[in-house]
């Protein structure tokens, strides 16, 4: 069947990759979680999408301007009530290890090239024994590749905004294990023959209900959403099916 992953959290009704949308995807019952990671200026890993923290949060200014200390202080939940800070990717990973989740964690080195960023999310990643439950995504896959030459044993998966020719070889020549598309990148038939390729194929973001539809009828992987609800809620009409 195919997993639900909520992207960045349940971050259709929640403040995006807070440890509130995270929390609240698990309790809705997602498969796993997507979120992004930067680094601060003193090294530390933190959960944010940009990298400006200027969007998401009460403060302005790059993500690598700050010491953690000084970064926590921002407000990642601005429009709700709770006040919560920016997570450290540490503080993420201590709570999967009260769940089941599958976690990707998307490396975003991709405008800058943060130095060390593979080393330091899989030394974290074997800190709390979660190998089996990670996998790690960019849209760099230099760095993916690099991902797999320092920790074999953890999942990667290059992401891609543009359809590309038996994307089945090109994982395999990168050695990841699945790959994550846009949804509307490339054809069914396309998916399938990945998947029967012997590589995963979880498409981004799939949030319109013909979206869901068209990857439960395939049997894809997983679909990466920000509203799990919804897609448990349609994933159930395929369950009953014999
Ligand atoms: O990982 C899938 C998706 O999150 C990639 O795009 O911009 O939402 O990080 P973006
Ligand atoms: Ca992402």
């Amino acid at each position: 069947m195919t997993q639900i992953f909520a992207h960045r959290g349940y971050s259709a009704l929640f403040a995006e990759n807070t440890m509130g949308a995270f929390i609240e995807a698990e309790k809705a019952g997602a498969d796993g979680l997507e979120l992004d990671v930067q680094l601060t200026k003193d090294g530390e890993i933190v959960v944010i999408h940009d990298e400006k923290v200027d969007r998401t949060t009460t403060g302005k200014g790059f993500v690598k301007d700050f010491l953690y200390k000084e970064i926590r202080k921002f407000n990642a939940n601005k429009n709700g009530l709770k006040k919560e800070a920016i997570p450290s990717l540490a503080e993420v990973l201590e709570w999967l290890k009260t769940n089941k989740l599958i976690c990707n964690i998307e490396l975003k080195n991709g405008l800058i090239p943060y130095e060390g960023m593979e080393e330091k999310v899989i030394k974290l990643v074997r800190k709390y024994g979660l190998s089996d439950r990670i996998i790690i995504s960019s849209f760099n896959h230099y760095s993916i590749v690099q991902s797999y030459r320092l920790a074999p044993e953890i999942e990667t998966a290059p992401l891609f905004i543009e359809g590309i020719y038996m994307p089945w070889i090109y994982s395999q020549a990168i050695r990841a294990k699945g790959i994550h598309p846009k949804h509307s990148s490339m054809s069914d038939n396309i998916f399938i023959n990945t998947m029967q390729n012997g590589i995963a194929v979880r498409p981004y973001t799939v949030n319109k209900d013909a979206d869901m539809h068209r990857f439960f009828n395939i049997n894809c992987t997983a679909f990466i959403t920000d509203d799990p609800v919804k897609a448990l809620r349609i994933r159930k009409q395929y369950e009953k099916r014999p």
